[in-house]
């Protein structure tokens, strides 16, 4: 079987993001976060990658069971927690450490019988309003854990920020604040820094930092590119030109014809499209390379393919590499034009595409 779109994950780039971590929080531990298949990189590749971390992160149980499966022995944080006691008994079996932000989960925690205690992470909400206790059922929640027979030792704290991509909103400041005063009785193991605040608000970096898509080498940052990060693109996303239309002025391109030649041009066409994981909405204009020379998609992405403009390649022909994202252009970029974000265009490459490890 053929499959033209590839997509390249270098390993050596995940490493490297790993020790800027590290070089921005030094004093922290580091919860490497893997979960939705590792930003769509790879749930298992990229945990042997990063076994450096001191522990991972994921969302759902069957990551952490894929992660044990896969031999990785680090703690593993189940960040939404457990919603039943039977997924309760399997993780503690399997020393998953759980995430706790509601009381029905402390209900659980309290009724069960388990062989090993299991580590727990309290989550306070401090603005987000997705997961976590607020500030008036905090402490409640906390004496209640500290005192479950199946909680192993001192419950840990954590907490998340909504605003940190934005390094100019205060917002972070003042979430920051409630959790220090909050968390800071407890004398507890802390978290809340995500990739934005781990390399904007050292004041957040508590005993564990968990960053997730700056491991990926993409900028956390709202207005940010991640070479200015000192980060390194790690899936570099390609596929080849598998025909090439000469057209005259004034012809439509795509469904819909919604870009039209303003004079007689070249076009080629890439194998990637919607199918791929290749995001619809990127509009004519959004910049792709052509054997490493900057081009543009003209006209409608569609399930299979997209077409691209080759005015300026006199000599593309069939065959020659068409780069969607990855070294020379970054996915932040991309994200912009398609009116979407870096995290959703990783997450979404389909497994149609080749994904090759180096
Ligand atoms: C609870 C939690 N912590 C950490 C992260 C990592 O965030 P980021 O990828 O922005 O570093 C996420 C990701 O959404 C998360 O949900």
């Amino acid at each position: 079987m053929t499959r033209c779109a590839i997509a390249r994950i270098d390993t050596n780039a995940l490493q490297h993001n790993l020790s800027r971590v590290r070089a921005a929080a030094p004093d922290s531990r580091v919860i490497a976060v893997v979960k939705a298949d590792a930003y769509g990189h790879g749930l298992k590749q990229a945990a042997h990658a990063l076994f450096a971390a001191d522990a991972f992160g994921v969302a759902r149980l069957d990551e952490a069971l894929a992660l044990r499966e896969a031999g990785i022995a680090h703690r593993i944080l189940l960040m939404e927690g457990v919603t039943t006691s039977d997924e309760l008994r399997v993780a503690a079996q399997k020393r998953v450490q759980l995430v706790v932000h509601n009381f029905e989960q402390i209900d659980m925690l309290e009724s069960v019988r388990l062989a090993t205690p299991v580590q727990v992470w309290l989550k306070l909400d401090i603005g987000m309003h997705r997961l976590g206790f607020s500030p008036d059922q905090f402490a409640q929640a906390w004496q209640r854990l500290n005192d479950c027979s199946v909680v192993s030792g001192t419950p840990h704290i954590m907490g998340h920020f909504s605003h940190a991509d934005d390094r100019n909103d205060s917002t972070t400041t003042d979430q920051l604040t409630q959790f220090e005063r909050l968390s800071e009785p407890w004398q507890a193991e802390r978290s809340v820094a995500n990739s934005a605040a781990i390399l904007s608000r050292p004041d957040s970096h508590y005993q564990w930092v968990r960053p997730g898509i700056m491991l990926y080498g993409v900028s956390p940052f709202v207005d940010g590119l991640a070479d200015s990060e000192d980060l390194m693109p790690v899936m570099h996303l390609s596929t080849q030109l598998i025909a090439v239309q000469h057209l005259r002025q004034g012809e439509a391109v795509g469904y819909g014809g919604t870009w039209r030649c303003p004079n007689d041009m070249r076009i080629g066409i890439a194998a990637i499209g919607y199918g791929d994981g290749y995001p619809r909405h990127a509009e004519s204009g959004t910049p792709v390379l052509v054997n490493d020379q900057r081009s543009q998609i003209i006209g409608r992405v569609s399930m299979d393919m997209l077409a691209v403009d080759l005015r300026q390649m006199p000599e593309a022909s069939v065959g020659d590499t068409v780069t969607l994202w990855g070294d020379s252009l970054p996915v932040e970029e991309v994200a912009e034009h398609a009116k979407t974000i870096a995290y959703e265009l990783l997450c979404g490459v389909t497994r149609r595409v080749d994904f090759k490890y180096s």
